[in-house]
């Protein structure tokens, strides 16, 4: 007889339904599974007999086949284990077939019958709560697929006995809540860092706006320390958005416990990141870094030593906020809506444009450095700010500076605005993210500031993508000032933040 059971196989974030036949036949005697599984699910055969037996079943002396239809969609991962091992409990009668009809099942089998966590239980839990389905997926990641919604049904067992007990009624599982991680205290704040008054405008203004940030300055001046206390600023996910940003990590393997937090990612890769790890990739085309980063910031510290190519794999991602990996056979796209924050040296020796110093290989040493970063990537990069060493007065200087949770007030309420301002735009949040067939409606300047702009683009040849960023970035110190429209001082402010990068695309 065949029994079957629904499953899912990931594409993406999305979970596309996988049907799991097993049928139990007279015939030579073994278990085979057919429908183009990659090594983990081959290697189910070995786990799902071991925690079978484990269990007190033991397979029947005949010919097991599995089928995992649809057979030409490849099948990865080891969440595949769960599935088979109850398709073949009903059919050896071990749990009723009619009962798992009503179900999506998912997840991985240790060798003694108990249930193991797997990757992506948000994703399916929403994918089988569409086709009106319940979820069965492992105990420890319950409280994540009870996101999908309050009345799925989910059962979360810890062993396969656990589960043939509730089929038959002898110990009925409860249903799993979902789980919020609390506010973390202890983020890094703003009032450590003396001085440095520009360079934490610029940060107040990139959170508000939701705009990429390029922080050059010499060894020591506090670029990074800026860097980690922008997640102390920034407006916590709105439901939509922690959704989405759970659905990536969920795949990923990366909500702890199965909490979710409403708090924007932060990601902070390596320099030696490989172009895979930094967009995604690699056996199961899993997020990289820029998506994992969606809806947060993506930290790139020591900007060019990053290599080049993984650069410029950003510049796609930064204009659509996509990611797509291309494979031999299919697509997978993972959303990545950045904000690209990024810290580096002027030159090699890092004390270039420092009163006092001269660079050992000249003017060479910062084009060379500089030139790593290619023009079209600093094109999109909306405030570039140079960060001097702080001076030794600012240093001890007595009081402490301003706290995040003052400036993290002002940025909310220009979130506020934008909020109202886009609302009924999917996708839109922020400034940054402003449609360019709409940015000179809502951030077209009075008079005065139209006539600087105007000046400002023709002498400094400001691309077209140029021209918009900066109605952007005028548009959110509009925001923070709380004016209704855009004037003289907010569009020299936002083209004063592009002047520093402007030798620099010279020299890429
Ligand atoms: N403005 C500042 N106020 C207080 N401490 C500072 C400041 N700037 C730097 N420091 C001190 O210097 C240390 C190094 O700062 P940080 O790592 O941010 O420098 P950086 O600019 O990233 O340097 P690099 O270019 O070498 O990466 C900090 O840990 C802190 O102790
Ligand atoms: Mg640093």
């Amino acid at each position: 007889m065949v029994s079957r059971v629904s499953t899912v196989s990931f594409q993406g974030v999305n979970a596309v339904p996988v049907d799991v036949q097993v049928m139990v036949a007279p015939g030579k005697i073994g278990m085979n599974i057919v429908g183009l599984p990659d090594k983990a699910v081959a290697e189910s055969r070995e786990r799902v007999q071991a925690a079978l037996h484990a269990s007190g079943l033991s397979l029947p002396a005949k010919k097991v086949t599995v089928n995992l239809a649809p057979a030409d969609l490849p099948k990865e991962g080891s969440h595949f284990d769960l599935p088979i091992a109850l398709g073949l409990m009903a059919a050896l009668g071990a749990v009723p077939a009619d009962a798992l009809s009503g179900y999506v099942v998912l997840g991985e089998l240790s060798l003694d019958g108990t249930i193991a966590a797997v990757a992506g239980a948000l994703p399916a839990a929403i994918g089988a709560n569409s086709e009106g389905k319940g979820l069965i997926c492992p105990a420890a990641c319950g409280p994540e697929a009870a996101w999908a919604s309050a009345d799925l049904d989910i059962l979360a067992p810890r062993s396969l006995i656990a589960m043939a007990n509730h089929f038959k009624g002898t110990q009925v599982l409860s249903r799993p809540q979902a789980a919020i991680r609390g506010p973390s205290d202890g983020l890094p704040d703003l009032s450590d860092i003396k001085g440095q008054e520009t360079a934490k405008r610029a940060l107040e203004v990139a959170a508000a706006g939701g705009h990429n940030l390029l922080m050059s300055g010499p060894p020591g001046s506090g670029k990074s320390m800026l860097a980690a206390r922008l997640p102390s600023i920034l407006p916590p996910l709105s439901p939509a958005e922690l959704l989405e940003v759970s659905m990536i990590h969920s795949i990923a393997g990366l909500l702890s416990g199965g909490e979710l937090s409403d708090r924007r990612p932060y990601r902070a890769p390596h320099h030696s990141a490989s172009m895979a790890a930094m967009v995604g990739g690699g056996m199961r085309a899993r997020p990289g870094e820029v998506s994992l980063a969606h809806n947060g910031v993506l930290f790139l510290d020591e900007f060019p030593e990053f290599s080049p190519q993984v650069l410029d794999s950003l510049r796609q991602p930064l204009e659509n906020g996509e990611c797509v990996i291309a494979r031999a056979n299919h697509h997978v796209s993972y959303p990545a809506r950045i904000q690209l924050v990024a810290a580096m040296n002027p030159c090699r020796c890092g004390m270039a444009g420092e009163p006092g110093h001269t660079c050992a290989r000249g003017p060479r040493c910062q084009a060379d450095y500089q030139a790593r970063i290619s023009g079209p990537l600093l094109d999109r990069i909306d405030l570039r700010i140079t960060v001097p060493a702080v001076t030794a007065a600012d240093l001890i200087k007595p009081g402490t500076s301003e706290r995040s949770a003052d400036v993290a007030e002002r940025v909310a309420r220009a979130r506020e605005r934008q909020k109202e301002r886009f609302a009924g735009m999917p996708g839109v949040t922020a400034n940054a993210l402003c449609p360019t067939s709409l940015i000179e409606t809502v951030a077209g300047p009075d008079a005065a500031g139209t006539a600087l702009l105007h000046e400002a683009a023709e002498r400094m040849k400001f691309s077209a993508r140029a021209y918009h960023r900066v109605l952007k970035v005028a548009r959110t110190l509009a925001d923070l000032d709380g004016a209704a429209e855009v004037g003289r001082v907010h569009i020299a402010e936002a083209i004063s933040y592009r002047l520093p990068g402007e030798g620099m695309a010279a020299a890429a």
